[in-house]
C-alpha cells in the first residue's frame, strides 16, 4: 500500500518535471533530486547485538608442519584395515566435513548408529562425540582408527607400526615434533591430525556482522536472528558456535520420537544423563544434513521445526520456521581451500602391511 502511493508520487512529480521542460525556453536545469543514502534502522539493537559472537581465526596455534602431517594423516587410507576409509571418508572436507548419509558406513561396509558430525570447527567445542566422551580433538583422533566398525586396526601399536612403515611419514614427523625424542608415536599422531582440525575455521558473512558490519546481514536475516533468540533456541545453541559447549536433554519439552541411543547415559550409566547429547554447532548447519545423532531427519526445515516442538514446546510455522533458516544460512562460512586440497600421500614401504579383505 506505502510502496504504492510512494510510486504513484514519484510518477506524479516526474510529469511535473517533464512538463516544466516543455514549456520553459531556456529551461533552468533542475536540480537533481538529493541523493539521500538509505538509513535503514538497525533490527538488532546493541544489546542484542552483544550476544553475538564472531569466530576465531584458529583454535589454536600448531607449527606449519604439524598441520602439513595433519592433513596428509587425515586423509591416509592405510590407516584402515582395508585401506579403503580415512577420516575424509566420513568426514568429507570438500563436503563441509561430512558424509551425507543418516549414519556412517564403516569397515567391510558396517553401519554404525550415529550421524557424522562435521570436523569443521569441531576444535571449538568443549568437548568431542554426540555424547561428549572424548576431551580434545587430539583425544578423538585415536578413537576411529582403532574402532572395529570404522578404521578397525587392531591396536594402537599396529597403527604406529604402519607410520613406521612409510619411509616418507619420518621426515615429516621430524619435522612436526623436532624435540621428541622418537618423532613417530600414537601420542604424535594425534597431536598431528589435531593440529590440522584446530585450523578448520570456517568465517562466514555473520562473523563481519558479529564484529560491526550491520550490512552484511539482510533486513530478512536480522530478523530470522531476532527469532532465533525470541523462540529460546540461544539458549542451547549459544556462543561463537551456537553451539558445542554443553550438554541438553533431545526431547526436553515432548519426547524424542527415537529411542534407541540414550546418549551421556549410556556412558555414565546415571538416570540424569538419560537423552543427554551435545548440543550440536549451527555453523553450516545449511550443509550438512541428514540431522541430529540418528541423522533421522533430511531437511532444515524439519530439523527447525522438531525443534521447535520437542526442545521447546512450540508449533513453528512455516514462515517462522523459513524466517529461523534465513539467518541459519549465515551461518556458511567459507571452505579454506589450501586446508581442504587433498594431499600427496608419501608411497609404502616394504613392510607397509597390504589390505585386510573386506
Ligand atoms: C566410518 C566413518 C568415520 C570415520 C572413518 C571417521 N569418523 Fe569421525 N566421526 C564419525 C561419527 C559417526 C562420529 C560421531 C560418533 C559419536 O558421536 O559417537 C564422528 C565424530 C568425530 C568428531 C567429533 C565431532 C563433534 O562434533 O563431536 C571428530 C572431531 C572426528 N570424528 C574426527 C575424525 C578423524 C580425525 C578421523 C580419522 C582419524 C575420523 N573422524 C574418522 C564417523 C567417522
Ligand atoms: C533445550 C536445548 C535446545 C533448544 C532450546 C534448541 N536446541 Fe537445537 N539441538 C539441541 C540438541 C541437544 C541437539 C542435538 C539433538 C540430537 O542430535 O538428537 C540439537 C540439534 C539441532 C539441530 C541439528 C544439528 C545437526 O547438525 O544435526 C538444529 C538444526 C537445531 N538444533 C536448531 C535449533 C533451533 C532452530 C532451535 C530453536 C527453534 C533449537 N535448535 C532449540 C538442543 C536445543
Amino acid at each position: 500500500m506505502r510502496m504504492h502511493l510512494i510510486s504513484s508520487l514519484a510518477v506524479a512529480a516526474l510529469a511535473i518535471v517533464v512538463s516544466s521542460c516543455e514549456k520553459a525556453a531556456p529551461p533552468p536545469t533542475p536540480a537533481p533530486p538529493p541523493v539521500v543514502a538509505e538509513v535503514k534502522k538497525p533490527i538488532l539493537d546493541e544489546a542484542q547485538k552483544k550476544m553475538f559472537q564472531a569466530l576465531p581465526d584458529s583454535f589454536g596455534t600448531p607449527t606449519e608442519a604439524q598441520v602439513t602431517l595433519g592433513r596428509t594423516l587425515f586423509h591416509d587410507t592405510r590407516l584402515s584395515a582395508g585401506h579403503d576409509i580415512s577420516c575424509n571418508s566420513c568426514h568429507t572436507l570438500t563436503a563441509y566435513g561430512v558424509d551425507g548419509q543418516p549414519t556412517s558406513t564403516g569397515f567391510k561396509g558396517q553401519k554404525g548408529g550415529r550421524n557424522s558430525p562435521t570436523v569443521f570447527n569441531a576444535a571449538g567445542h568443549a568437548s568431542q562425540f554426540w555424547d561428549g566422551r572424548a576431551g580434545t580433538v587430539e583425544d578423538q583422533a585415536k578413537g576411529p582408527v582403532l574402532n572395529p566398525i570404522e578404521m578397525a586396526i587392531k591396536d594402537d601399536k599396529a597403527a604406529v607400526e604402519i607410520l613406521r612403515s612409510i619411509p616418507g611419514y619420518l621426515p615429516l614427523f621430524t619435522a612436526a615434533f623436532p624435540e621428541e625424542k622418537v618423532a613417530i608415536t600414537w601420542d604424535t599422531y594425534a597431536k598431528a591430525v589435531g593440529a590440522f582440525e584446530r585450523q578448520l575455521v570456517t568465517p562466514s558473512r555473520f562473523d563481519a556482522f558479529a564484529k560491526g558490519d550491520d550490512k552484511a546481514l539482510t533486513e530478512d536475516e536480522q530478523k530470522g536472528a531476532l527469532l532465533f533468540m525470541s523462540t529460546g533456541c540461544m539458549a542451547c545453541h549459544m556462543g561463537p558456535l551456537f553451539g558445542g559447549n554443553g550438554f541438553q536433554k533431545v526431547g526436553a519439552v515432548k519426547p524424542w520420537p527415537n529411542l534407541t541411543d540414550h546418549g551421556r547415559k549410556d556412558l555414565t550409566k546415571a538416570e540424569a544423563d538419560d537423552m543427554m547429547f551435545k548440543v550440536p554447532s549451527l555453523r553450516n548447519v545449511e550443509k550438512t544434513a541428514p540431522y541430529f545423532h540418528d541423522g533421522q531427519t533430511a531437511t532444515l526445515d524439519e530439523a527447525v521445526k522438531m525443534m521447535g516442538r520437542h526442545q521447546l514446546g512450540k508449533e513453528l510455522s512455516d514462515d517462522e520456521t523459513k524466517s529461523i533458516i534465513a539467518f541459519l544460512k549465515t551461518l556458511t562460512g567459507e571452505l579454506p581451500a589450501a586446508l581442504i586440497a587433498a594431499p600427496e600421500l608419501p608411497a609404502s614401504g616394504p613392510r607397509t602391511p597390504k589390505p585386510a579383505k573386506g
